[in-house]
């Protein structure tokens, strides 16, 4: 039977289809209806049939920050829109609107060359530029928040088109408004950032001046520090090409001020830094001295670089993966009474 079935007008609707090759950590999952949307039209006549058969739906970017832990009932909306395209400039400011399915890396690397800057330390995180303002993702002392100006999404109840604001997206710690209030409420098929025509370099995040002075480089250009990022990437964390894997597993948790002096008292070479709400402690350190960096369970464990990173070694199942994040935060709590919270999406959304 064909698996390939005509949808609405222009978009094609794929059966069953696996989807671990369209996710970084490689998990076995199939989609039971798959679509693969390439501009906002698409979208729009994808969710019409997804509200006529009044299935599920579940969206998907670039697959880098999800576990799939079953299969998914329903559709599987894939956003691909295409497009960089500079809007207008004005005071020493590039307006930049780019397609939610353009690959991050792609987007940073094209703003290196076409002089457009403040992007250079989030250099290398995988996923699609569509993903990156639902976790406002971040590196190196650089949150994505900082050059963002508006997106534009799609309500999945309506199939209207809504712009949002920086204010609107409520941006936090690996957060906004799409992961709490507006959970699966929107799709977002364009962002729209701010970028700057002359080089404001950002060396405050230590390694990264290290990995300049290791490259013998002074007067850095925003090329150099996106490659001092790219070589610290490449040294820590696995290439999901080679090793199934979602970046960081965990959140860095945030505990009051008090339970942070308790463990300094016990621990003192742990690394703590001060953040909205209390201290932000490293989950990966947490997880060092627990023991589990280099965990392994035959075809899955804990990466042996960085201890917040799970991996696939090749043929894990989602389950396994979960079983393994849940032993880790208990034994993280029962030694040091601090929560740890996934920072991975899991799907379908029940079984997280
Ligand atoms: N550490 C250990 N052992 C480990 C890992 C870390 O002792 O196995 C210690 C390090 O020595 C350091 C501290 O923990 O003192 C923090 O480590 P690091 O600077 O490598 O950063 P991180 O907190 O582990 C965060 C982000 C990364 C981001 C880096 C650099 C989160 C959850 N993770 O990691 O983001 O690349 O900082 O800015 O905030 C991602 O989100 O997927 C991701 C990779």
């Amino acid at each position: 039977m064909d698996a390939r079935l005509p949808l609405i007008r222009n978009v094609l609707m794929e059966r069953n289809r696996s989807l671990a090759e369209l996710t970084t950590f490689g998990l076995p999952a199939c989609a039971e209806h798959f679509v693969s949307c390439t501009s906002v039209e698409e979208v729009r006549e994808a969710l019409e049939w997804q509200r006529s058969k009044e299935v599920p739906l579940h969206v998907l970017g670039g697959g880098s920050n999800v576990l799939l832990a079953a299969d998914l009932p329903g559709l599987v909306l894939r956003t691909a829109m295409e497009g960089v395209e500079e809007l207008s400039r004005e005071g020493g400011r590039i307006r930049v609107k780019v397609g939610a399915g353009v690959p991050w890396h792609a987007f940073v690397m094209t703003a290196l060359e076409r002089g457009w800057y403040g992007l250079e330390n989030l250099s290398l995180i995988p996923g699609s530029t569509g993903a990156g303002p639902m976790q406002n993702i971040g590196a190196y002392g650089v949150e994505l928040e900082e050059r963002f100006a508006s997106l534009e999404a799609v309500d999945v109840s309506t199939g209207e088109a809504t712009q949002f604001s920086h204010s609107d997206c409520a941006f936090g710690y690996r957060e906004s408004v799409f992961k709490r209030a507006l959970k699966g409420r929107f799709i977002i098929t364009s962002v729209t950032f701010e970028l700057l025509e002359s080089p404001a370099l950002r060396l405050d995040y230590g390694a990264i001046r290290s990995e300049l002075e290791e490259m013998k480089i002074q007067e850095p250009t925003p090329r150099d520090v996106s490659d001092a990022v790219i070589r610290i990437r490449r040294s820590k964390l696995p290439d999901p090409a080679v090793l199934g894997n979602a970046g960081s597993f965990f959140k860095n948790p945030v505990v009051a001020d008090d339970v942070a002096r308790t463990l300094k008292e016990k621990h003192p070479d742990m690394p703590h830094y001060p953040a909205p709400g209390g201290v932000k402690l490293a989950a990966g350190w947490l997880i060092d001295r627990s023991g589990w960096k280099g965990h392994d369970r035959g075809t899955h464990g804990v990466h042996d670089r960085q201890a917040l990173v799970l991996v696939n070694k090749g043929g894990a199942k989602g389950s396994e993966l979960l079983t393994l994040a849940k032993d880790v935060q208990d034994d993280v709590h029962a030694r040091f009474g601090v929560a740890l919270e996934r920072e991975v999406n899991v799907l379908p959304v029940e079984a997280g």
